[in-house]
């Protein structure tokens, strides 16, 4: 959010996802999918760290004077609502009230269809907190122009048009892909709707109330449209589907030159279609070999497109087991098409259990891969799973002078350390002292440092506490653009468009790393 602050001018108002007073999990992965060219289904399940929580985020946010913060909350009564505003207020410049998310039962959408308690919620918010008050329609609703009325009515300043559509039940093969099964659609399909709602609800609140018209903008032209059904500020979602954060401050500030100069096209396509690779690729397991009971490598028929050794550096897939979930994986090797996977959790056991012949479906690659260094030798350190993502950035590398530092638990965890042999020096560490060094793989930093010569290249992928506390050590070698980093963080959607994966410095980690330079970790927000 600071970043959007901050960084992208066209942006006047950000506004958050949707925020109850008790924290919410969500649904499990997959959360997102296109099903046609810029046509997305999400059901990310109203996700949130609750109220206080989330207060505590917005506390270290710094909003200048010109740009305004819209708190979306939602909630399943009054009480719930206004608890979730009485909490948020000292930060919100105003408040969004969700009455129309499609895919959350007993909350959004099916509050919204009940006209009277969203005249007494929304009487009761703007009284209790006096800020302005917006409030979030459905396109479904079939009292969408009476609801609006009786939100003005009861004092909100104006109303968010649309949230997304349905719910729909998108589906690959036989598969329904939605963890939720079912998700609201969003994107180039809802523009229409999006229109509908908005000039119907402009003629029945009449030129005062603000409306923020959104779904499905893309293109200038877009924009525009939603200006002349009645809209007076304009709303992104869908077509930010796959930008890291320098496309994004682009797209906006193509947008907003293109809307102001009546211009059609800005160079950007006029949908929300994106770039991101969201396909599923099907694919089988060849065979599983197991290190332990708790690490296997898979190995599959096949990967998506033309890829070499070298090119998976610093990239992720998703792994889909339909009806079981989604969740990132590195491709340990692109020559041996395999994956190196430590069983954590349900995904991680449920792979294990797979044998030679089973289908899975890939989606992807994401990421930026490894950040271009420059020239020079290069030190990796790997601890636990971190490991294999390491072989293949190895190959990219391929010919250089290289140290690889492979931390583990236990012997059995180091693994294929003949392949790793055959691009450099190698250097283990084990945490019970069954292998290499007894202690964690950083204390063999400084010695690999000292061999390796002037300015190494330090590559780092493992737990955050092991990556920090590297990057300390690798500072007295090295300066600090010659330090990178992958710290494994909650990675849902892989596209930029869920916000799960916000590094500490306001970075997404899926769409502008998963590998970012020690600087890009330790930029904090103000
Ligand atoms: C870019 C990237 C590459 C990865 N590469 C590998 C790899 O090559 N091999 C490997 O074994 N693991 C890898 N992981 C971690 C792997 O995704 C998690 O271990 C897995 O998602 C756990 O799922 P689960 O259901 O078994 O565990 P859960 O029960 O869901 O959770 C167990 C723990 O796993 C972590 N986790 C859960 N969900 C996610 C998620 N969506 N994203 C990231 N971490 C999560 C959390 O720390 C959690 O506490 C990678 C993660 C990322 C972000
Ligand atoms: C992944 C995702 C998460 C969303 N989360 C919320 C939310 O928390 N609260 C909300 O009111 N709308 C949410 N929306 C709906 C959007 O704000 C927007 O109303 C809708 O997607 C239509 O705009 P678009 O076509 O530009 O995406 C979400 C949409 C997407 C795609
Ligand atoms: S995982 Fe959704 S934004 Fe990165």
């Amino acid at each position: 959010m600071q970043k959007c602050f901050d960084e992208i001018p066209p942006v006047g108002v950000v506004t958050t996802k949707s925020i109850s007073f008790a924290p919410r999990a969500g649904y499990a992965e997959p959360i997102y999918v296109r099903y046609g060219p810029g046509c997305y289904a999400n059901a990310v399940g109203l996700a949130n760290p609750g109220a206080e929580a989330f207060l505590k985020e917005l506390e270290t946010i710094e909003i200048p004077a010109d740009k305004f913060l819209l708190v979306s909350i939602f909630g399943s009564d009054l009480e719930s609502f206004l608890a979730a505003a009485r909490v948020l207020a000292p930060v919100a410049d105003g408040f969004e009230l969700n009455f129309s998310c499609p895919h959350a039962a007993g909350y959004g959408a099916e509050l919204g269809q009940e006209l009277e308690l969203v005249r007494a919620i929304t009487r009761a918010v703007v009284a209790e907190t006096g800020l302005p008050v917006l409030v979030k329609l459905s396109p479904m609703l079939a009292a969408l122009a009476r609801t609006a009325e009786a939100a003005i009515e009861a004092g909100a300043a104006g109303l968010t048009l649309i949230n997304t559509a349905g719910p729909g039940l998108v589906a690959v093969e036989e598969h329904p892909v939605l963890s939720n099964r079912v998700g609201g659609l969003s994107g180039d399909a809802i523009r229409p709707l999006g229109l509908r709602a908005v000039e119907l609800v402009r003629k029945a609140v009449g030129p005062d109330p603000v409306i923020i018209g959104m779904g499905g903008i893309a293109a200038p032209e877009h924009v525009r449209q939603y200006a002349q059904a009645g809209a007076n500020l304009f709303g992104v979602g869908s077509a930010l589907t796959g930008l890291d954060s320098r496309r994004m401050r682009d797209f906006f500030i193509a947008l907003e030159r293109g809307t102001v100069a009546g211009v059609g096209r800005t160079g950007y396509e006029r949908s929300c279609d994106s770039a991101a690779p969201m396909d599923y690729f099907p694919t089988r397991i060849v065979q599983r070999i197991d290190f332990d009971e708790s690490l296997f490598k898979l190995i599959l028929e096949d990967l998506p497109g033309e890829l070499r050794p070298g090119s998976m550096a610093g990239k992720f897939f998703f792994i889909w087991l339909p009806g079981v979930g989604e969740k990132p994986f590195a491709i340990f090797s692109v020559a041996e098409k395999s994956i190196v996977v430590r069983v954590v959790g349900n995904f991680t056991r449920r792979l294990s259990t797979l044998e030679s012949g089973a289908k899975l479906y890939l989606r992807g690659p994401y990421g930026q891969g490894v950040p271009d260094p420059g020239p020079g030798a290069l030190v990796h350190v790997g601890g636990g799973t971190g490991i294999a993502s390491l072989f293949e950035i190895g190959e990219h590398f391929r010919g250089r002078l290289q140290f690889f530092l492979l931390g583990a638990r236990t012997r059995t965890h180091l693994f294929d350390l003949d392949k790793f042999k055959g691009l450099g020096t190698v250097l283990t560490a084990t945490d019970d002292g069954s292998a290499g060094r007894h202690g964690p793989v950083i204390e063999l930093v400084e010695q690999a440092a000292l061999e390796a010569g002037e300015h190494p290249i330090f590559i780092n992928c493992g737990p955050a506490p092991m990556v920090e506390r590297a990057f300390e050590i690798e500072r007295r070698f090295s300066p600090p653009d010659r330090i990178i980093g992958s710290i494994e963080y909650l990675t849902s959607c892989g596209v930029g468009i869920c916000g799960k994966c916000a590094t500490p410095s306001g970075m997404l980690s899926c769409i502008d790393g998963p590998f970012l330079r020690w600087e890009e970790f330790q930029a904090r927000r103000r």
